[in-house]
């Protein structure tokens, strides 16, 4: 089968035939058998680039997998194989997943525990982008922060995968939703989506764009902040902080770890969660597990959709590693078996 397969650390975005292109895309990868009597084989349809893969192969993220895997996380897909204890799929089922490794292939073996069933109505290759991105958001606001209606959210990286995903579970709840994003394109989109304000970080200061916003519509300040940025926009986003505020630690796209500082959020009453969504498999599988299923009914009902920016086949897999490294992705960029490369911002 073909496959992408990591063999060194580095950038995943060098062309595949650059000397040290850590990423080759073998056509002659083995077909994964069935390890248990509860395991499925997957036939892989679509597979999401989320920003930790790219993270995973420059060897900058934080579990280090040994050298040689198959990358990818959360795919889409259709079942090709089921071992004999299987009872709750058969061959032919929409399903979808995440697993630490190995989607970036055209199969994977995972047990039936970890599997999706794709409702009626969603897109299969939508689902194979929403368990990592939106999955993490909505148990970030939902579960964790309990966002509720009226309430000022403000999201920085707000056009990016997690980002867009906080958008429109922000709006699901009904708060007030701030973004944060880089140039006209992105802010464009973004207020489409219906968000209340929008702030250009290459042009404007957060801090007067959000106080200005807030002073218009009477509101104190930001209730819940959504940060998969770090450094310097969350230093200056702590500022618009309202009193019980919620900060959001979700990642470090700007590769700079924020500091918090503990003396502010005694005086302020702030929470500052600490989100590590895929380790809830193994903590709280049924928070992970309940908020998979709301989001697919979710999808099927088109109460939230998933804008796929970029798509590319599994052979050009260092083109959508550059599309994520660059900034241009719009929500999502796929893999998708046997696609054209695609982009549709
Ligand atoms: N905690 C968890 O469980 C969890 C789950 C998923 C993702 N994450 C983390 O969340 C972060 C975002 O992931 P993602 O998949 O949404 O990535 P993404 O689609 O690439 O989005 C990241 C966004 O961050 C902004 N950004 C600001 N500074 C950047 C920089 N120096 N380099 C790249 N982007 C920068 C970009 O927006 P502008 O260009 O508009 O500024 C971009 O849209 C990553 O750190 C990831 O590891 C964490």
């Amino acid at each position: 089968m073909e496959a992408v397969v990591c063999t060194k650390l580095g950038d995943p975005s060098l062309p595949l035939t650059d000397q040290d292109a850590p990423i080759i895309v073998s056509s002659s990868h083995p077909i994964p058998p069935l390890t248990s009597a509860t395991s499925v084989r997957v036939r892989v349809v679509a597979t999401s680039l989320n920003f930790a893969n790219y993270l995973q192969i420059l060897g900058k993220y934080q579990e280090k997998l040994p050298l040689p895997f198959v990358p990818g996380s959360d795919y889409s897909g259709i079942v090709d194989a089921v071992g004999d204890s299987v009872n709750s799929f058969k061959v032919g089922d929409r399903v979808c997943s995440l697993a630490d490794v190995g989607s970036f292939a055209e199969f994977i073996v995972t047990d039936q525990k970890n599997l999706f069933l794709v409702p009626d109505g969603c897109d299969l290759v939508a689902a194979g982008a929403l368990p990592v991105a939106f999955g993490t958001s909505h148990v970030a606001l939902v579960h964790r922060a309990q966002l509720k209606a009226g309430q000022v959210l403000l999201v920085l990286g707000a056009a990016g995968g997690v980002g867009l995903s906080a958008i429109q579970i922000g709006k699901v709840c009904g708060a007030v939703v701030i973004a944060v994003a880089r140039g006209t394109e992105k802010l464009q989109f973004l207020k489409s989506m219906g968000v209340d304000h929008v702030v250009d970080s290459s042009k404007e200061s957060v801090i007067d764009s959000v106080k200005s916003f807030l002073k218009t519509r009477k509101l104190a300040g930001v209730d819940v902040l959504y940060d998969p940025v770090g450094g310097k926009l969350t230093k200056e986003s702590m500022k618009v902080l309202n009193w019980g505020a919620h900060i959001l630690i979700i990642g470090f796209a700007s590769g700079e770890v924020p500091v918090v500082p503990a003396n502010i959020a005694l005086v302020k009453n702030w929470t500052v969660h600490g989100l590590y969504w895929g380790s809830h498999r193994i903590h709280r599988p049924h928070v992970l597990i309940d908020s998979l299923n709301e989001l697919l009914q979710w999808l099927s009902k088109g109460v939230i959709s998933v804008n796929i920016s970029h798509s590319y086949p599994l052979s050009k897999a260092n083109l959508a590693f550059a599309t994520l490294k660059d900034r241009k992705v719009l929500g999502k960029v796929m893999l998708v078996m046997g696609a054209s490369p695609k982009a549709k911002l």
